[in-house]
């Protein structure tokens, strides 16, 4: 099969031809229809965060079910199925997985986001002499990609086999983020800070939870024109404005009931937590380029009683299908987020653009191009 391969930080990703992988126990075969590039991703094609070379990336797809590995009985996943899959694919059977706690899976981190491999202890990637080849996630920037078969939903009919590539980490953490993070209550105003592909996805979400006031701030003037056609009610350009100032004119001198950081950045951090009211909650979502620092004022966060609450992934294994049922529904115009298809040939142009801002919502990899 075709992959982009990651095999060297200067030379990049380069789409090579693969052995085609197997499911084994617990696991479905996949034929990607497209994949989502996430910004997580611009960390280890960059190496700011470490992970295993050779490596295939690519944590956000979606595509058709080729193979049902033995010990899927009692699931309803078969061949042919069209699916999405979750980037966070928790194990089922550790104790975190046991409490419900999908997004602490202590097998995801160890095996698969430290060493690039499956709960077997093996990657199910490999070059043609047999030498392992890491997974990130499950490696979707490829044909075929093997996932782990709590990590996969049955989508409707109704959901874009390309668009829908990004249920599966975009809409999925920012579901995690509004649902989980803030338990986001209905009446409440938010700020979005950073409305790249997570947060739009956040700001439709927030919507749909009935958040009554969407702040969206960034400093691209186009992208915050898109986040108002997202759902945002107000936006503050971060590059132009102070966040604080214009963020407390909006609210009645107040400030927002919840701020979510989507970026990971020491300044993306200030401007949420800037935003906040007295007793607020600032959920971080934006991952830094490997360990990252940022202030945060000590006797304001406890005088003021706010609180900070970091949000990874969500629950995949209760929250994925409610994603699924959401976008089917039209909670969420996932398809409105997607403004950019590349082939896979074209995949490294689509993270340069990405790593240069220049992606509005969502870029994907299409696999029909
Ligand atoms: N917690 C999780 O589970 C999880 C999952 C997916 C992605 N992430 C992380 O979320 C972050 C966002 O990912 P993405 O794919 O949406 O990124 P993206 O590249 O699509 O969007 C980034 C956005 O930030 C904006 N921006 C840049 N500088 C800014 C500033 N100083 N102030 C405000 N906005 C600014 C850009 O204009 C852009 O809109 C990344 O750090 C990624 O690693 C975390
Ligand atoms: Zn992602
Ligand atoms: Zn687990």
């Amino acid at each position: 099969m075709r992959a982009a391969v990651l095999r060297d930080y200067d030379k990049g990703l380069q789409v090579e031809e693969i052995p085609t992988p197997r499911a084994r126990a617990g696991e479905v075969l996949v034929k990607v229809s497209a994949c989502g590039l996430c910004h997580s991703d611009l960390h280890v094609i960059g190496g700011a965060i470490a992970f295993p070379l050779p490596c295939v990336l690519g944590h956000e797809v979606a595509g058709e079910i080729v193979e049902v590995g033995p010990g899927n009985e009692h699931n309803e996943l078969e061949v042919g199925q069209r699916v999405a899959g979750a980037f966070l694919m928790p194990c089922g059977q550790c104790e975190a997985c046991a409490e419900g706690r999908d997004d602490l899976c202590a097998p995801f981190f160890d095996l698969n986001r430290i060493q690039g491999k499956l709960y077997d202890g093996e990657t199910r990637l490999f070059e043609e002499d047999g030498s392992p080849i890491a997974m990130y996630s499950m490696g979707g920037l490829a044909e075929y990609c093997v996932i782990p078969s709590t990590s996969v939903t049955p989508v409707p009919e109704n959901i874009d086999p390309v668009s829908g590539a990004i249920l599966g980490c975009a809409a999925m953490t920012a579901y995690g983020a509004v649902r989980r993070g803030a338990d986001l209550r209905y009446g409440e105003s938010v700020a979005v800070v950073a409305t790249g592909g997570v947060g739009s996805n956040i700001i439709q979400i927030a919507k749909a939870f009935g958040a009554k006031q969407i702040i969206a701030i960034d400093v691209s003037d186009e992208k915050l024109e898109a986040a108002r056609a997202l759902g945002a009610t107000d936006v503050v350009n971060s590059a132009k404005e102070n966040v604080r100032e214009a963020v407390f004119s909006k609210t009645g001198g107040r400030g927002v009931d919840v701020a979510f950081e989507a970026l990971g950045r020491p300044q993306t951090w200030n401007s949420a937590l800037d935003a906040l009211r007295d007793g607020g909650r600032m959920v971080p979502i934006g991952l830094g380029a490997g360990v990252q620092t940022a202030e945060v004022e000590i006797n304001r966060t406890v005088r003021r009683s706010q609180s900070i609450l970091g949000s990874y992934g969500a629950l995949t294994r209760q929250d994925l299908p409610e994603v699924v049922r959401m976008a089917s529904n039209g909670s969420i115009h996932y398809e409105e987020i997607v403004t950019r298809r590349f082939s896979l040939d074209e995949v490294a142009e689509g993270y340069d653009l990405l790593r240069k801002g220049e992606i509005q919502g969502r870029g994907v990899v299409d696999m029909s191009l």
